[in-house]
């Protein structure tokens, strides 16, 4: 269904992005692919539509997910356990799961307890594992500008896989781009990854015919009729974010009518802010930066 709010899974179910796919298709070929776009355009659905439609085997860890709001950091174990768990959908997982037994043994059950060192280097021998049984992987870390907010330095292991590990390819998409490029440092000589080559996709919202166009198959779909100026009013005021028009199509009752894109806007003005305080929670600079901002972020003057 169009207006699902889950990403996208299959290349069936994904509304254009022709030239993206094929780009990623391409990338996929590289050591290292940043997927980079603001939050909801639809950086998920992507990478997870083209690995599905390929067949090939991946790995997929959303890094926000392992964020830790209490003590602010993405904790080593939570990152372990994500990666150690996923491991059974690999096509080849009886072939590998004796190392990894062996992997777990030797970090033991208490391993949440182990220094951060020692989880570390599970993680390499995971990846390790991986990639010597010979077939392509690709790892990805959805959101990964959380990394940086890992209890181990995750940029010597990124590092150590693109250098050695030439089965796997990585995949790192990001809604905070500068947030990224700090963390990997791709640009700065201090860091491990300093002058890697990598291979950049960037989502940018629809247009507005595209914009319209969504909502018109959404609706079809539903089988509800929706007058066109309600959509492209919608679509004037939403602008082409996949996030927000699903959200639109998904709270639209035709009886509520136009109302329903205040709704949206108000949904989403919330959101916006949520996101914000939590930015905010990890660093006051942020919110130093946002302040001097000329504009509201998103939805227009919505959030202020
Ligand atoms: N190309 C697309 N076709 C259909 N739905 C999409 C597309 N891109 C994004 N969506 C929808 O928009 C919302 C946000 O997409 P998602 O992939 O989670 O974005 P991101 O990962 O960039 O935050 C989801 O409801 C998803 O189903
Ligand atoms: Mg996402």
């Amino acid at each position: 269904m169009l207006f699902s709010t889950e990403p996208k899974t299959s290349l069936s179910e994904l509304f254009d992005r022709e030239v993206e796919i094929e780009r990623l298709r391409n990338g996929l070929n590289e050591r290292l692919v940043l997927v980079l776009g603001i939050r909801r355009v639809g950086k998920s659905s992507l990478v997870l539509s083209v690995l599905n439609s390929l067949g090939i085997d991946y790995v997929f860890i959303d890094v926000r997910k392992l964020y830790d709001n209490v003590s602010r950091k993405v904790p080593a174990e939570r990152i372990y356990n994500e990666l150690r768990s996923s491991l059974s959908r690999l096509s080849f997982w009886e072939r590998i799961k004796g190392v990894i037994n062996e992997i777990d043994v030797s970090l033991g059950p208490i391993r949440f307890r182990l220094g951060t060192s020692r989880i570390r280097d599970g993680i390499a021998r995971i990846l390790e594992a991986i990639n010597d049984v010979g077939r392509h992987v690709v790892l990805v870390f959805d959101e990964a500008q959380y990394l940086r907010y890992s209890t181990i330095g995750l940029r010597p292991l990124l590092a150590y896989t693109y250098d050695y590990l030439r089965n796997v390819t990585l995949v790192l998409t990001g809604s905070e781009v500068g947030l990224l490029h700090d963390f990997l440092g791709l640009n700065d000589p201090s860091s491990e990854l300093y002058g890697r080559y990598y291979f950049v996709i960037e989502l940018r919202p629809f247009d507005r015919e595209r914009s319209i166009e969504f909502l018109r198959r959404g609706f079809k779909e539903l089988g509800i009729n929706v007058d066109d100026r309600v959509i492209e009013r919608a679509v004037d005021e939403l602008g082409g974010i996949a996030g927000w028009l699903v959200y639109f199509g998904r709270l639209y009752p035709p009886e509520k009518g136009e109302d329903a894109i205040n709704e949206v806007k108000e949904i989403g003005a919330n959101l916006v802010r949520t996101e914000l305080e939590e930015l905010f929670s990890r660093s006051q600079y942020y919110r130093y930066i946002m302040e001097r901002l000329p504009c509201s972020v998103g939805l227009g003057g919505a959030t202020s």
